[in-house]
């Protein structure tokens, strides 16, 4: 049996009896997945773990995602994506300093299959900065009027990766930072309350800046309506905040949780994290009422 042990925040579970080195068995791995679907997040502390360790354990949960991104992409291990300050160029999901605006997203909200859960693994970190941050969007619906959730229950977003390049822009971080170049970004379009194929779960699902526009609204209302929702959806109350230790591995649900980086001292300090990326198995519609 795994052990669990809660946070002090509405969401997060730490397991301690769980080696990511080896892989898991099937029993192991349906109890993860409960624990995954009730506490969103769940946080392995002191893993010592190969790459190759890394996704064997994860290819157990589900197939993974190859990394697209050439400054992301590990040499020989395809299905790891590299985030940090650390080798081929910057890869960040973390405003620059305080000021600036945090970039909530549920992990590839804009790609064709959207991911069920991410792992990431911390091989460095600063000592300062750098954490991330996890909001619940079950709290976050469940929080809303009634007469609110009937409206955005008929919603549906336009999510494309040009909202991270205009985020990165007003950020002037310059194209190392760029994860897409200066492609034409295609469009993807999702509703923004999904149902949890696990348990029929309402939550919300978008990203405060890859979300770039609502079906039928115009830009400026739906900026103004993302905004407002954000603000309410990734409220403290609904947050955990993990502080990294190295070796840490955090797996979340991106069905259930929004993330975003927090700023860290990308000049001198090192952080170095290693993420797999589990592709979602089930399909994302509108809720039929
Ligand atoms: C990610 C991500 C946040 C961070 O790897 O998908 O959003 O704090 N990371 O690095
Ligand atoms: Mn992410």
């Amino acid at each position: 049996m795994i052990e669990i042990e809660t946070t002090e925040s509405v969401i997060g579970a730490r397991v301690r009896n769980v080696s990511l080195g080896q892989i898991p068995d099937l029993d192991t791995v349906k109890e993860i997945d409960i624990a995954l679907e009730r506490y969103g997040v769940l946080i392995f502390p002191e893993q010592d773990i190969t790459p190759r360790q890394m996704i064997n354990f994860s290819s157990a949960l589900g197939d993974l995602e190859l990394t697209e991104l050439e400054a992301a992409r590990l040499p020989d291990f395809k299905e790891i994506f590299v985030v940090g300050n650390v080798g081929k160029g910057l890869v960040s999901f973390s405003p620059a300093n305080e000021e600036q605006e945090l970039e909530w997203h549920s992990d590839h909200i804009h790609h064709e299959i959207a991911a069920r859960a991410s792992l990431l693994y911390a091989k460095e970190v600063p000592d300062v900065g750098g954490d991330t941050l996890f909001a619940c969007m079950y709290y976050a619906y469940d929080g809303l009027t009634v007469a609110e959730q009937q409206t955005c229950r008929k919603l549906e977003m336009i999510h494309s990766a040009s909202g991270l390049d205009h985020y990165l822009e007003k950020q002037k971080l310059g194209d190392s930072n760029s994860l897409s170049g200066n492609r034409k970004h295609k469009e993807v379009v999702r509703p923004l309350v999904r149902e949890h194929p696990e348990t029929g779960r309402r939550g919300l699902y978008f990203g405060n800046q890859v979300t770039i526009g609502i079906v039928g609204w115009d830009d400026a209302e739906a900026g103004e309506f993302i905004r407002h929702l954000t603000k309410h959806a990734c409220q403290e109350a609904f947050q955990y905040r993990h502080q990294w230790s190295a070796q840490d591995a955090v797996l979340w649900d991106n069905r259930r949780v929004l993330h975003a980086g927090t700023p860290y001292d990308v000049e001198n300090t090192r952080r170095l994290m290693h993420r797999t990326t589990i592709r979602e198995t089930a399909p994302i519609t509108l809720i039929d009422e």
